[in-house]
């Protein structure tokens, strides 16, 4: 374990990135391994090895509703 600070970051249209020691449990309380510092939770519902991310959204065109997150579009 260390010290350093956990570090989620919700990637547009895509995971959550986990950067740092966190458990991650299951709905039923249970610890899901994980084998990496860094993992992507998914966040679409699509993905065949949930709670992480296979990528299936992007299959889905999987859109987010972060778009005052965004760099606004360039003015034409
Ligand atoms: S966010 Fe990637 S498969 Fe759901």
């Amino acid at each position: 374990m260390t010290d350093a600070p956990v570090v989620l970051v919700a990637c547009p249209d895509g995971p959550i990135l986990v950067r740092g020691e966190v458990e991650i449990r299951d709905a039923d309380g249970a610890v899901v391994p994980r084998r990496r510092s860094t993992v992507a939770l998914c966040r679409c519902g699509a993905s065949a090895i949930k709670p992480f991310c296979d990528g299936s959204h992007k299959a889905i065109g999987f859109r987010t509703d972060d778009e005052g997150s965004r760099p606004p579009e360039p003015l034409t």
